[in-house]
């Protein structure tokens, strides 16, 4: 985290970030505990899904477009809501802009090992975010008591998008991009898994309904609303006076599903 101190323009907006619509599951925790603040939503479409990039271009890449972002919308506070990018990228964007402060999206791997019974424990992730060191650096560091399974996936950041835009997602391909996240071993079973992705929380549900078995899925989007809250001045008043809160797209205009999304969140696009 930054040393400096907490920035006090009240007409600095938070800067929420993902990939894709990931963000969102955090901006909506953000918005209710942080309402004085205007919100700057950015989705790098352009670039996502962010699960296959290489790591040194993905580090690359997000460190010069928050170059354009902070000069674009001078925020207050960046949320890098998303674990690929941050898990990478994190370390060097507090380096190229240390008088910025960012709060970062990790996999809840303490969490989780702090909650769980069973000692069997599961983080769904992008294929990026289960490679990365930091993630296993976590896993040494606050479960190595547990068993932790890695799971991978290429596909559900996207089924994500798909699902939150209203569009049909199929139970068997969900089914099959879970299923390794469930495992038996010595009479115990995998009771927690961590949602490693900020995609993934939209899905929650339909996760539930096609688990074999009951699990806790760990979402960390209020618990990093409460990180970003607690860098943030308090409020002098309730509710931000002036303009909207805005999504940018780094790929320029998207669609009308997206657009209408973004609307359904109060997010003026453009
Ligand atoms: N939402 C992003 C995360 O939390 C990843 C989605 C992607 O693959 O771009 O990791």
């Amino acid at each position: 985290m930054s040393a400096l101190p907490p920035p006090d323009r009240p007409d600095q907006p938070v800067l929420v970030f993902d990939s894709g619509i990931g963000g969102l599951t955090v901006l909506r925790e953000a918005r209710v505990l942080i309402p004085e603040r205007r919100f700057v939503y950015v989705a790098d479409d352009d670039g996502f899904p962010y699960g296959g990039w290489a790591e040194d271009a993905l580090r690359d890449h997000v460190v010069a477009l928050f170059g354009r972002l902070l000069r674009d919308h001078d925020p207050a506070l960046c949320i890098v809501a998303c674990n690929t990018a941050f898990t990478v990228a994190g370390a060097a964007l507090r380096a190229a802009y240390p008088d910025r402060v960012f709060v970062g999206t990790v996999p809840a791997i303490k969490p989780a090992a702090e909650r769980t019974r069973s000692g069997l424990v599961s983080v769904l992730a992008t294929p990026g975010t289960v490679q990365r060191d930091y993630t296993h650096r976590l896993i040494q560091s606050f479960a190595s008591l547990c068993r932790v399974r890695l799971v991978g996936s290429t596909r559900l950041a996207r089924i994500a998008e798909a699902y939150i835009r209203g569009m049909p997602v199929g139970d068997a391909e969900i089914r099959a991009e879970i299923a390794a996240c469930f495992v038996e071993e010595d009479a115990a079973r995998t009771d927690i898994v961590v949602l490693g992705c900020t995609h993934y929380p939209f899905l929650a549900n339909v996760f539930r309904r096609l688990a074999p078995w009951p699990v806790d899925w760990l979402d960390p989007a209020e618990a990093i609303a409460r990180h970003a809250r607690s860098l943030l001045p308090a409020a002098d008043h309730a509710l931000h006076p002036d303009a909207a809160d805005r999504a940018v797209f780094t790929g320029g205009a998207p669609d009308f599903p997206t657009r209408r999304l973004m609307n359904s969140f109060g997010l003026a696009v453009g």
